[in-house]
């Protein structure tokens, strides 16, 4: 199902050093030359709830924190995003651009931690209020080559296994295969001005510009 608002969700998934953030970036000063409304948002976070659970999500003080925790820390954090910035920007015909949505949840905790895929999407559906992004885009890069191109202190997650990670890296290209028309893959092997040229051809289609 597509959002029924006049504005458009695209957002923007990979694995850990993928330059996702990056393209976000430049993909919101091209809307911004155009004159197009539009609004840049992380998950988890985005807003002051969000960015709360975030700090408990990411702190590796939290080693103790279980799968199942994960999961519906990652939903709530969703959930506030969707009903306080997401569902309004949309009916006013924003563009929001977000760094990660529900398809992070199918990969890192359904794919790399096993916690069962149905139930993700059900709870999903409820957090997202059944808003599927219009566009996502996948960049796609060797899990070892992306957390080496991490040049600060990991987070909780980011220090799991190269293992986990390459699960994680598996998940996205399963979803991919299997939503063709809405997640695009983009081979993280070319630098960042193509990348944003073909990020743009896309986002041109969808927008009709
Ligand atoms: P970021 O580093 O892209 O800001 O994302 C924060 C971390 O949270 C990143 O390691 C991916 C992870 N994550 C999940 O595990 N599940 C989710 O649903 C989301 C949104 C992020």
């Amino acid at each position: 199902m597509k959002t029924v608002y006049k504005g458009r969700l695209i957002t923007f998934e990979g694995s850990e050093g993928s330059g996702k953030s990056t393209q976000i970036e430049k993909l919101a000063h091209y809307l911004r030359q155009r004159k197009k409304p539009s609004l840049c948002l992380r998950e988890p976070g985005g807003v002051v709830i969000s960015e709360k659970i975030r700090e408990l999500l990411l702190d590796v003080q939290n080693t103790a924190m279980s799968d199942r925790c994960e999961t519906l820390l990652y939903m709530a954090a969703r959930a506030q995003l969707v009903d306080e910035i997401i569902v309004p920007a949309l009916k006013k015909g924003t563009i929001v651009l977000c760094d990660r949505f529900l398809d992070s949840t199918l990969v890192y905790q359904g794919y790399g931690n096993g916690v069962d895929l149905a139930f993700i999407k059900k709870i999903g559906d409820f957090v997202t209020r059944g808003i599927k992004p219009d566009l996502t885009f996948f960049f796609d890069i060797d899990a070892r080559e992306g957390l080496a191109r991490i040049n600060r202190a990991k987070d909780r997650i980011e220090r799991r296994s190269l293992h986990y990670h390459n699960k994680v890296r598996e998940g996205y290209r399963q979803l991919a295969r299997r939503s063709r028309g809405r997640i695009k893959t983009i081979v993280v092997n070319q630098n960042p001005e193509e990348i944003h040229r073909v990020v743009c051809r896309y986002v041109d289609r969808l927008l009709g510009l």
